[in-house]
């Protein structure tokens, strides 16, 4: 008996002290609704778009989208001269020429986003010593991937709990493990001016970079859910058949 309490004290005073000292302890993302959830899940074009218009004015100083090329937007409802137009807003370094130089052109469909940092050094150099990491697979490589972006854009709090120490140049933030991170809140009410007029609040540009980015990451969702249904569909029809042939077969034997 004795040990059973002696036990469970420990076991208090471990979680008590785990907790008080906001070791990396999980934390679930906030549960939000998404158009493109369940197997009927579609995404919302212009979602997307005003999506990829918060990434390409708020994000892409900091995160490259590696795996996306300027093509890849007709995707989400651009036609190919606008995407033409968007790409020639950007320069890519191209060559060698004739000379051995390489060169600046403006980019084309076929490229892909270029990268906000010439290298992995610069890119810490300008953020704290932080990477700002890939965002292409970014809602694949964390557990409940959207929801946890979502909740990571919405989850910064002016100032850290008490007791909670927090290192010179960092901010708080209630989702990312461990509460610090390098990267200081980036969506707050009209950061930007959305293009088709949806009020810019900082839930609403969350949601839509966050749609955005699950596109980028699986560009082939709806794709997926078809043929999920379709599956589904021969399933049910083939075991109704079976059922049909079985009943069919059984009737000719005498009982
Ligand atoms: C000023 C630079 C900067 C901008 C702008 C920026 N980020 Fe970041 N981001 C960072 C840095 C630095 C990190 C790494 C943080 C760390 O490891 O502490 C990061 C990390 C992240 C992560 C990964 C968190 C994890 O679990 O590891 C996500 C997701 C993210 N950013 C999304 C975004 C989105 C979406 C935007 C645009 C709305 C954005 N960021 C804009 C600098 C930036």
């Amino acid at each position: 008996m004795r040990k059973i309490v002696l036990a469970a004290a420990a076991a208090l005073a471990f979680q008590t002290a785990a907790s008080s000292a906001f070791a990396a302890e999980e934390v679930k993302p906030m549960e939000h609704h998404w158009t493109f959830d369940g197997i009927l899940g579609k995404f919302d074009k212009q979602q997307l778009q005003r999506g990829f218009q918060v990434y390409k004015e708020v994000c892409a100083s900091c995160h490259s989208l590696n795996y996306i090329s300027f093509r890849n937007l007709a995707d989400i409802g651009y036609s190919e001269d606008q995407v033409k137009v968007i790409a020639a807003e950007y320069q890519v370094t191209d060559g060698p020429d004739e000379n051995g130089d390489m060169f600046q052109r403006p980019a084309r469909g076929s490229d892909h986003f270029p990268k906000p940092f010439a290298n992995e050094q610069l890119a810490r150099m300008s953020n704290g010593g932080a990477l700002p990491p890939d965002l292409s697979l970014m809602t694949k490589a964390r557990p409940d991937g959207p929801n946890y972006v979502y909740s990571l854009m919405m989850g910064y709090k002016d100032a850290p709990p008490k007791g909670f120490e927090l290192a010179p140049g960092m901010s708080y933030n209630e989702y990312f493990p461990g509460h610090q991170i390098a990267m200081p809140q980036q969506l707050m009410d009209d950061r930007i001016s959305y293009a088709d007029g949806t009020k810019p609040t900082a839930a609403q540009l969350s949601e839509d970079v966050t749609a955005f980015l699950h596109w980028a990451a699986e560009p082939k969702l709806e794709v997926r859910h078809a043929t999920g249904i379709r599956v589904l569909l021969f399933a049910f029809l083939f075991t109704v058949l079976a059922y049909l042939y079985k009943r069919r077969l059984w009737s000719r034997i005498e009982h």
